[in-house]
């Protein structure tokens, strides 16, 4: 009797713990997160924005879900890219226009040059917490939680912008909802018409990369003259008029993304919708951590950041968990190994994933893998590493007989000197100038465009060489 009374309340205990719910990485160990002082104003904001509309819409998930699928097949290619952290100060209609802009004019380089769909994402309306290397900071013996991100503390160095202030949360919220909104104006609103595409490049994108992108725009509105003729515009094909644009971020502030987590009335599964696409940092991506916990809960497509110390068989785990029924399209593997790296690590990777039959997409993050200081103190990127990385990662793919699906960048559509090299010639000297970013440096327009077209030249390539050897 006893014994039976014991296990009536202990069975449904245990189921409890393990059903998952949005607040269920609570139960976990959560890694990168800022310490609130008022745990009280912390809820009552969660509170407040649990009932905020959602930023996207389950069907748009599942829209980007279903390209992704296309990509991870082969047919399509990510591009992902946007600021490394957004800012309340830089929030400005122009900028948003020049972010979308520059990926825009990528997008139509790699479309019209390697005749590839595009699935376009951004890094924007929503990527604003940043996990930092030491989760506190010590100037002149004043110690201050670091920088992370504006959705959490203010970046300059004094207790009142470093303590975490939860009525940030409310503002990143607003933020995002209007750059969604414009951005939802851009690509369907008429500014995404092929037509208009000479007054999608930047000003200060000058010389080779412009004349470039003029030819292309050329060539494209001979093509839209000999369609119109043949009776097909705008009109009737929409895809000529409006483009698909998604939006991205990663998923660390969990409470955040707790109060924006929502059961969606047609599927009846729970979708985040604070943005389309969710990511897993490569400094949470535990196993028995917060991080996947959350992530294993809700439908939207989820990347997962792979770095060098990936264990290869913590990341087959992480696909069980994430990707219980291996879904195409759900899970984007975002490899950021560096340069120099790459080649020794990346191949054995694919290979445990390939045998494991799993479904992913694989992206080359090139960025993160490839940060120094310069001689004069600045945190950048060496273009040409970032490029010899995309290459291997194209070359790596080849061997292992599996397709590069896209890439994740952190560029701004603003004229900044963060990344060194490209046309323009960056130098070590010239970093100063127009160093803007709030965390990493970010590839400006004219650098992005340079990579475009050479992106382009390898996804030909890659799409020359695959249809040669599935006709042998
Ligand atoms: C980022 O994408 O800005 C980032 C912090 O990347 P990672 O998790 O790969 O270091
Ligand atoms: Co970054």
């Amino acid at each position: 009797m006893l014994v039976s009374r014991y296990i009536r309340v202990y069975e449904p205990f245990q189921i409890m713990s393990e059903k998952w719910s949005p607040k269920s990485w609570r139960n976990k160990e959560a890694l990168h997160m800022p310490n609130y002082q008022n745990e009280d104003h912390l809820n009552q904001t969660l509170n407040e924005i649990s009932k905020y509309p959602p930023l996207v819409f389950a069907g748009e998930a599942r829209l980007l879900k279903k390209k992704l699928g296309d990509v991870a097949k082969g047919n399509a290619f990510l591009l992902q890219g946007g600021d490394c952290a957004e800012s309340f100060a830089d929030f400005h209609p122009d900028n948003i226009r020049d972010t979308f802009k520059v990926i825009l004019q990528m997008a139509v380089v790699l479309t019209f040059g390697a005749s590839c769909p595009i699935v376009k994402v951004g890094r924007i309306a929503g990527q604003f917490a940043k996990p930092r290397s030491s989760a506190t900071e010590v100037i002149n013996g004043l110690e201050l939680e670091s920088y992370k991100g504006d959705i959490i503390n203010g970046i300059d160095f004094n207790q009142k912008d470093r303590d975490p202030n939860p009525d940030r949360l409310i503002q990143a919220y607003n933020q995002s909802a209007s750059t969604l909104n414009l951005l939802r104006a851009f690509s369907q609103g008429g500014f995404a018409n092929l037509n208009k595409i000479h007054q999608w490049n930047l000003n200060f994108v000058k010389g080779e990369n412009a004349a470039k992108f003029r030819e292309i725009s050329s060539r494209i509105d001979e093509c839209l003259s000999f369609m119109e003729a043949c009776g097909i515009n705008g009109s009737s094909v929409r895809q000529l008029n409006e483009t698909d644009f998604f939006t991205s971020h990663e998923a660390l502030l969990l409470q955040y993304e707790e109060a924006l987590t929502r059961i969606d009335s047609t599927s009846g599964k729970w979708y985040d919708v604070s943005a389309h696409m969710l990511w897993v940092g490569d400094r949470t991506r535990q196993l028995d951590g917060a991080h996947i916990e959350f992530l294993k809960g809700i439908e939207n497509p989820i990347g997962i950041k792979v770095g060098p110390s990936t264990k290869t068989e913590e990341l087959l785990k992480i696909l069980d968990v994430l990707n219980p029924n291996d879904e195409s399209g759900k899970i984007t593997l975002i490899c950021r190994m560096g340069h120099e790296k790459v080649n020794g690590i990346l191949p054995k990777i694919i290979k445990s994933v390939n045998s494991a039959g799993k479904n992913v997409v694989w992206t080359c993050d090139p960025m993160h893998g490839n940060t120094i200081k310069s001689n004069t103190g600045f945190k950048t990127r060496p273009l040409k590493d970032i490029i010899s990385e995309i290459q291997q990662f194209f070359q790596i793919h080849r061997s292992e007989g599996t397709y590069p699906g896209g890439v994740h960048l952190e560029m701004t559509g603003q004229d900044v000197t963060e990344c060194m090299g490209g046309l323009q010639e960056i130098t070590d000297e010239d970093l100063k100038n127009r160093y803007h970013t709030y965390c990493d440096p970010r590839l400006n327009a004219s650098q992005s465009l340079e990579l475009a077209f050479l992106l382009s030249d390898f996804l030909k390539e890659e799409k020359f060489l695959s249809k040669q050897s599935s006709n042998q």
